[in-house]
């Protein structure tokens, strides 16, 4: 294999890759953030000083949770950054592992733009943080992976956490309202803790189910395949070939995303005119390392492997 056809094949996936699909769950999502974005604006223009609210995504690992709050907040945080002028209006971070109050305040401080030792006591962190977020006007915080926040730490850690929480919503100043997004586990801080959770909406994004979304997935490779310019082999799509996708992909629409893209790369790689069943099997193999008598896209009875196995595995 020349090394142009590697170099152009990487381009043109990482061109795709770029590209978010919007999709239902993404219209939900989107429009209750507008929501709270408009509650919290109008509050602000009234100098009314009433409590920010959050809003809680949850979901597998795999269902498109992250890419949807980075295209979501990224479309609103620079729509508020042009019309309002801020420069800072929604910061996003990941929790850090250990999620202890602390060192969460201490990664928000940096993610604020705001260097400290980490040697300080938690409640000067914390007073910083607040400082900082009042002075560069951030109206939102994101926090991703916020299940950690309920399982790394102990039961002590998760209450000083979930307060702390509650108290930057209610902070007469200069109230933060509070985004939260992980697997289902999330919900488990917010259950901990009444008070926040009233504070809270949730939204879940769901596995896909392989006869419900066959449809959809179908329509979802045929995208992809025109935007890469290489026309689908009749076989996929057949709506068998939705069904084995979305098994394959452990029922998650991320995981469907990224065997699509792994696929069409294999496509490229082989100089393929056509997207066809074998990149599919070929890109299977490549992502879980499973012979041929366990790739679904090769055996008849594909409901036999669990997927499901395969990436759990993988994300340890
Ligand atoms: N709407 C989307 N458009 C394009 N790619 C997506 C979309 N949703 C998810 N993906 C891709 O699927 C993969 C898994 O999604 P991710 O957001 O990391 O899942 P989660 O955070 O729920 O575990 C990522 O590579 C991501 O880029
Ligand atoms: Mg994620």
């Amino acid at each position: 294999m020349s090394n142009d056809i590697i170099h152009k094949t990487a381009e043109k996936v990482a061109a795709l890759r770029d590209h978010f699909i919007h999709h239902e769950r993404f219209e939900l999502l989107e429009a209750r953030f507008a929501m709270l974005v408009a509650k919290r604006l109008s509050d602000l223009d009234a100098g009314r000083s009433s409590e920010a609210h959050g809003l809680a995504l949850s979901g597998p690992s795999g269902t498109g949770k992250s890419a949807a709050m980075h295209h979501l907040l990224a479309g609103v945080g620079q729509q508020l950054s042009t019309t309002r002028h801020w420069d800072a209006p929604i910061i996003s971070l990941r929790v850090p592992s250990p999620a202890t109050l602390k060192f969460v305040g201490y990664t928000l401080l940096r993610a604020l733009g705001y260097q400290i030792s980490s040697e300080r006591q938690a409640w000067y962190i914390w007073d910083l943080v607040r400082h900082h977020l009042k002075e560069r006007q951030v109206l939102f915080v994101h926090l991703d992976e916020a299940q950690d926040l309920a399982s790394r730490g102990t039961k002590h850690e998760l209450n000083a956490v979930a307060s702390m929480l509650k108290t930057l919503m209610t902070d007469p100043d200069w109230p933060v309202g509070i985004i939260l997004s992980g697997t289902p586990e999330l919900e488990d801080i917010l259950n901990h803790d009444p008070q926040l959770a009233r504070r809270m909406q949730t939204v879940h994004f769901n596995s896909l189910s392989p006869v419900a979304h066959g449809n959809d997935v179908l329509d979802l490779v045929e995208n992809y395949c025109k935007r890469a310019g290489l026309p689908p082999a009749p076989g996929i799509v057949e709506p068998a070939h939705g069904e084995r996708l979305i098994h394959a992909a452990a029922n998650q629409f991320g995981l469907v995303i990224e065997l699509t893209l792994a696929a069409i790369e294999q496509a490229f790689l082989n100089g393929a005119r056509q997207l066809a069943s074998r990149d599919f099997a070929r890109a299977y193999h490549l992502r879980t390392a499973c012979d041929d008598s366990f790739n679904p896209f090769i055996i008849p009875d594909f409901y036999r492997v669990d997927a499901r196995q395969v990436f759990s595995r993988e994300k340890r």
